[in-house]
């Protein structure tokens, strides 16, 4: 979708010398606080904290805004990549393919199921698995005795949706399973269908700075195929059968509390808003840098009309250091995701592929996150854009 089919947005007004900050999750509250209280009192009186009402409640309202079959709520983002592995029954000896440059959850999930991950290199442009490496490290993995090749995991990096097109294709030739991470990246779009319903198997995490965050852990799964769903409430409560004691199959306390499901479904009736505010001001940091500084593409490479859900807003610069230290100076925090690619981190070097991963690498060095929120004003994103494009320029 391009930027000109959105509705023009009002940003918040805030002076362009207001103190910026990287995230605001404070300015969010107040706008959604009467209706948390309200929501701590019935918690409170019914008295119901695991297994509420707020968790149906916020399965159904994720499935109406998904268009996802069914949604599970579960403790965290990373629960919500491990659970559905070990209801696929992986283990020793399954390849799931992971891009290396991803949090480092995306991994040890695939780890804690007891399957191999196996690294895949990036796009350059969007930071987003790359599906013709995807497709050589598939037939890599056909060529070893050892190795089952079973699933990939791509990532929705930054809030922009994968090549689901084509990692799908590669997916259909090899038949794999599609888990898609999408931890960043509730409320993007690729074609006309949301990221929930990308994939048959999403994961998403509520961690409070997430697009869709919570006051503390969360996630959920999403699916487009009701049997899973089943399968994963059996497995988010021990692996329990209806009576919620025998255990019919291997599980975990996979819960998330009425609490969080709450917080959840309040900030999903401000999201359209949220969002919105998101696309413009990601336009707007494109209008002032685009032509000056790289930054991350906003399509996918074949879907050619993915929407981000900009979760964060991501350049490239060399001399990275330099720059985040004057930006610094000038009141406008940044951060990095990430600075080590997953192959060179000490718990996983050993997966580290021959060759490594030379644009997982490269990205490392220079990407550079500027602040992306929704209670930013345009002058607040003027400011930042001058501070970087003087930056740059050196
Ligand atoms: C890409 C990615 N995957 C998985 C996770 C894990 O989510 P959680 O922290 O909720 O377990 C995160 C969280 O930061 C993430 O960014």
């Amino acid at each position: 979708m391009a930027d000109s089919e959105h509705a023009p947005v009002d940003l918040i007004e805030l002076a362009s010398d207001a103190p910026i900050r990287f995230f605001d999750l404070k300015a969010q509250q107040a706008s959604i606080r009467p209706a948390l209280e309200t929501r701590w009192t019935d918690i409170l009186d019914h008295g119901r904290y695991i297994g509420g009402p707020e968790v149906s409640e916020l399965e159904q309202k994720l499935c109406a805004f998904t268009g996802a079959a069914d949604a599970v709520a579960v403790g965290s983002g990373t629960q919500a990549l491990v659970m559905p592995m070990i209801g696929l029954g992986y283990g020793y000896g399954d390849a799931v393919f992971v891009p290396g440059f991803t949090y480092n959850a995306s991994v040890n999930a695939v780890l804690l199921a007891g399957a191999t991950p196996v690294f895949v290199d990036i796009n350059p442009k969007t930071f987003n698995m790359c599906p013709e490496d995807l497709e050589r490290r598939v037939k890599q993995v056909a060529r070893q005795r050892n190795l089952r090749a079973k699933a990939v995991m791509p990532v929705d990096l930054y809030g922009l949706p994968a090549d689901y097109e084509g990692i799908g294709t590669v997916a259909d030739q090899y038949g794999l399973e599609i888990i898609s991470d999408a931890a960043q990246s509730f409320g993007g779009q690729s074609g006309n269908k949301w990221v929930g319903a990308l994939a048959s198997i999403t994961a998403t995490s509520f961690y409070p700075t997430k697009t869709l965050g919570g006051y503390g852990d969360g996630g959920a799964i999403l699916t487009t195929d009701k049997g899973i769903g089943d399968m994963l409430r059996s497995i988010r409560w021990h692996g329990t059968g209806e009576d919620r004691k025998n255990s019919i199959r291997v599980g975990l306390n996979g819960r998330c509390d009425s609490i969080q499901c709450a917080v959840v479904s309040e900030k999903l009736s401000i999201f359209e808003a949220e969002r919105g505010r998101r696309l413009a001001i990601d336009a707007l940091y494109r209008k002032h840098l685009s032509g000056v500084v790289e930054i991350q593409s906003r399509f996918s490479d074949s879907a050619m009309n993915s929407t981000s859900a900009c979760g964060l807003f991501t350049i490239r610069v060399s001399d990275r250091d330099r720059v985040r230290a004057e930006l610094s100076e000038q009141g406008i925090p940044t951060s990095i995701y990430y600075d080590t690619p997953l192959h060179r981190m000490p718990a996983f070097e050993h997966f580290n592929p021959a060759g490594g991963l030379p644009e997982c690498e490269r990205a490392s060095e220079e990407v550079l996150s500027l602040p992306m929120h929704p209670y930013l004003s345009e002058g607040q994103v003027g400011r930042i854009c001058e501070g970087v494009l003087g930056a740059v320029r050196g």
